[in-house]
C-alpha cells in the first residue's frame, strides 16, 4: 500500500522504508544509475536505481516518461552538492529496493513541465495538460476557494438548495441553450443562464438564505473572461437591505482571499456609483489600480472651431473627454498610431492629441496636429482640467459618449498596463446606482441593465413609467482589478411593480404570463422582501491564480468557438435521434476547424 506521496516526503523520513505510486516525470541515466523523478498530485520526488539490484535495474532501463510506478525504497540525503532546494523532496532521495510497472505510456505530445505548449494541443489531450503542475495547483485552489465559500456561507445560515438545469429561460440577456424535449414534442426546455427565478422562489417559500455554487449556460459571443458554461457562487437572502447584502458579501470575499491566499483586502470596499465609474472612467468595471482618470472637456468644446470636437460636444448623447498619460511626450509617432488603430477597434474615428514638451513656453511648448483648431482659451482650459505637467501627452476622444467611454476606457487600461502606470496591489470596489435600463438603439426600446427583477431604488418606482431612462435601480456590482466579479440586486417583491418593469420593457402582459407567470403569482402569496448576487467563480480563480485565460481554472473548458476539443462536442447526431425528437435539421453544414 501506498505510504506517503511522492511530493511530500523530506528529511523528516530519513531511514525509513516507503511505498510510493506516480508517473515518471524524467528519467535519466547517469554511468550505469538511473535516476527517476517520479510524480503525483503532490509534487515530484527523485528515486535512485542502482545496478547492484539487477531485476529492478533491467523494468527502470524500460521506463518511458509518463509510465505509472509502484516503487518501495528507502529514503537518504541526496549527496552533497545536488540538493534541489525548488524542491519539497529537494534534499532528500529514494534509493529502489522494488519496483513495479503498472502501466505504461504513449510518447506524451508534451513534456509536463513544458510552460509553451499550444493551447489547441493542450485541450485535446486536456487530461495530460492537467497533469502539469501549475493546472493542479489551479484546480486545487479552486477546490479551497469552494470549500472557504461553503463553510463560511453554512455558518452564516445559508442552505446549499440545488435548482433545476432542465428548464425555462432565465432572462439574464444572453442566448438559451435549448433542449429539446422527446415527451412534449415541439417543446423545449431552456439551460439555465441563472438560477435567478429559483432562487426568488426559494425566498417566497421562507428558506431565507441560500446559495448554490451553481453551473449557469449562456450562448454568448465568447471573450477572454467568458465561457459558454460557468459556475456562480449564487446567493440569496431575505428581510436585507442592499447595504446589509453588501457588507456581508464583501466580508465574505476578504474572508476568502486571506484564508485562501493571505491576501488582505481593504475594510470596507471603496464604493463609486455607475455615474461617476462611467464619467472617470469610460466604464462600469474600473481597474484601480491604474491611476489615470478621464477629463471631461465636453461644457468647453461647445464652440470651438474643431469640427470633431464641437460635433461631439453639441450631440446630446456626445462626449468630448481627454485621457492625460504622464510622461506621453515619450511616445514614438509609431506607438500613438498603433493606439489609433486600437481605439478604431471601439469605433473612435481617430485619437487627437497634444504633447505637453515644456508650459512655461506657452503654445510654443505644445507639439499637436488639432492646435490650430483650437482657441488658446481652450488649450489654456484642456491644460488646467487635465493638470497637465512637462513631458505629458494629452489624448482626445470625441464622439458619441459611449464611443468615447469604451475607447479611452480601454485605452486608459491598455496604457496604464504597457507603460507600467498600474499598481501591484488588490483594488475591489462596489459599482452603485445603476440606472434601471439602458437603451437598445438597434430596437429602439430599453432594456434591463441587470435582469427586468431588480429593484427601482427608494422613489424611482414612479420614473419606471414617466422617465425610465432616469430611473435606479438597488443593484451593485463587485469589481476586483477591473473584472467584474460579481452581481446581484434588491430585487421586486410587489407584483404591481414587477408589472410595471416589464411594461417599461416593451414585455405585453400576456408575454409576461406566458414567460413568467409562476413569478408574478408566487410575488401574490407573501413574497418577502428579498435580495442576492452572484459571484463569477471562474473569474475569481483567474484573478487569484494570475493567469490570463479563464480556461486555466476550468477543468474541461470550452474554445473561444464554444467547443470542445477533447471530446469533440458539440457533435452531430444520428437520424433516429431527430425523429425521435421531432425535429427535422434546415441546414446538415458542419462548421469548419
Ligand atoms: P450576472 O449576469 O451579472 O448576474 O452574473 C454574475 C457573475 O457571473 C459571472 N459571469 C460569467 N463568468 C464567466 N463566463 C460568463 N459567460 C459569465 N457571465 C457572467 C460574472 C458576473 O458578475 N442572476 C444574476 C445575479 C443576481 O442578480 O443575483 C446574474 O446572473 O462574474
Ligand atoms: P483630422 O482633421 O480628421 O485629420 O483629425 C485631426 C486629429 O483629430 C487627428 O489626430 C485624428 O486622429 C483626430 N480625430 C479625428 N476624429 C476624432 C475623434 N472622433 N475623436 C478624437 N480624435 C479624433
Amino acid at each position: 500500500m501506498r505510504t506517503n506521496y511522492c511530493g511530500a516526503i523530506n528529511t523528516q523520513y530519513l531511514d525509513q522504508t516507503i511505498t510510493l505510486y506516480g508517473w515518471v516525470h524524467r528519467r535519466r541515466d547517469h554511468g550505469g544509475v538511473i535516476f527517476i523523478d517520479l510524480r503525483d498530485r503532490e509534487g515530484l520526488v527523485q528515486v535512485v536505481c542502482d545496478p547492484d539490484n539487477v531485476e529492478t535495474f533491467q523494468l527502470a532501463e524500460k521506463v518511458r516518461n509518463e509510465f505509472v510506478l509502484k516503487i518501495t525504497g528507502k529514503v537518504r540525503h541526496r549527496p552533497e552538492g545536488t540538493v534541489n532546494t525548488t524542491l519539497f523532496s529537494g534534499e532528500i532521495e529514494v534509493l529502489i529496493a522494488e519496483m513495479e510497472i503498472l502501466n505504461a505510456s504513449l510518447t506524451p505530445p508534451f513534456l509536463m513541465d513544458d510552460d509553451n505548449i499550444s493551447e489547441s494541443v493542450r485541450l485535446e489531450h486536456r487530461y495530460l495538460d492537467l497533469r502539469r503542475p501549475v493546472m493542479q495547483s489551479n484546480l486545487r485552489l479552486r477546490h479551497k476557494v469552494a470549500m472557504a465559500v461553503r463553510v463560511f456561507l453554512d455558518e452564516q445560515g445559508f442552505l446549499d438548495v440545488e435548482t433545476p438545469i432542465l428548464t425555462k429561460s432565465t432572462p439574464e440577456g444572453a442566448r438559451d441553450y435549448l433542449v429539446p424535449s422527446r415527451v412534449n414534442a415541439s417543446h423545449f426546455f431552456a439551460l439555465p443562464q441563472s438560477p435567478q427565478l429559483f432562487k426568488q422562489l426559494l425566498m417566497v417559500s421562507g428558506f431565507d438564505r441560500y446559495y448554490q455554487i451553481a453551473r449557469c449556460f449562456r450562448d454568448e459571443d465568447l471573450r477572454a473572461d467568458r465561457q459558454p458554461e460557468f459556475t456562480q457562487i449564487d446567493i440569496e437572502t431575505s428581510f436585507l437591505s442592499e447595504n446589509e447584502i453588501m457588507s456581508l458579501m464583501e466580508e465574505m470575499i476578504r474572508h476568502l482571499f486571506k484564508s485562501v491566499t493571505n491576501i488582505e483586502l481593504p475594510n470596507p470596499f471603496p464604493r463609486l456609483t455607475y455615474a461617476d465609474a462611467i464619467f472617470k472612467y469610460g466604464t462600469d468595471k474600473p481597474d484601480l489600480r491604474i491611476a489615470l482618470e478621464l477629463t471631461e472637456l465636453t461644457d468647453v468644446m461647445q464652440e470651438v472651431p474643431f469640427k470633431v470636437f464641437r460635433e461631439a460636444a453639441e450631440k446630446p448623447n456626445g462626449r468630448v473627454a481627454a485621457l492625460r498619460i504622464p510622461k506621453g511626450g515619450q511616445l514614438t509617432r509609431k506607438e500613438i498610431d498603433d493606439y489609433t488603430s486600437f481605439v478604431a477597434i471601439y469605433g473612435a474615428k481617430g485619437l487627437a492629441y497634444i504633447k505637453v514638451n515644456k508650459l512655461d513656453d506657452g503654445l510654443e511648448g505644445l507639439q499637436s496636429p488639432i492646435l490650430k483648431f483650437l482657441t488658446e482659451e481652450t488649450i489654456q482650459a484642456i491644460l488646467t482640467r487635465t493638470a497637465a505637467q512637462d513631458g505629458d501627452l494629452i489624448f482626445f476622444g470625441a464622439d458619441k459618449a459611449k464611443i468615447v467611454n469604451d475607447a479611452l476606457g480601454a485605452l486608459r487600461i491598455k496604457i496604464g498596463h504597457e507603460r507600467g502606470l498600474a499598481s501591484d496591489s488588490w483594488e475591489p470596489l462596489w459599482v452603485v446606482d445603476f440606472p434601471m435600463f439602458e437603451r437598445d438603439e438597434e430596437e429602439n426600446r430599453w432594456q434591463a441593465l441587470h435582469h427586468p427583477f431588480t429593484s427601482p431604488a427608494d422613489g424611482h418606482e414612479d420614473l419606471l413609467e414617466t422617465d425610465p431612462g432616469n430611473a435606479l435601480s438597488k443593484a451593485y456590482d463587485m469589481v476586483l482589478n477591473g473584472s467584474e466579479i460579481g452581481g446581484g440586486s434588491v430585487r421586486i417583491h410587489r407584483q404591481d411593480v414587477q408589472s410595471k418593469v416589464f411594461r417599461a420593457l416593451n414585455i405585453s402582459d400576456e408575454e409576461a404570463q406566458e414567460k413568467f407567470s409562476f413569478l408574478l403569482e408566487a410575488l401574490q402569496y407573501g413574497a418577502p422582501p428579498h435580495g442576492g448576487i452572484a459571484f463569477g467563480l471562474d473569474r475569481i480563480m483567474t484573478i487569484m491564480t494570475g493567469t490570463d485565460s479563464i480556461r486555466d481554472v476550468i477543468a474541461f473548458p470550452k474554445t473561444q468557438r464554444a467547443q470542445c476539443l477533447l471530446t469533440h462536442a458539440p457533435g452531430t447526431v444520428d437520424e433516429k435521434q431527430l425523429r425521435e425528437l421531432n425535429i427535422r435539421l434546415r441546414k446538415t453544414e458542419l462548421p469548419t476547424g
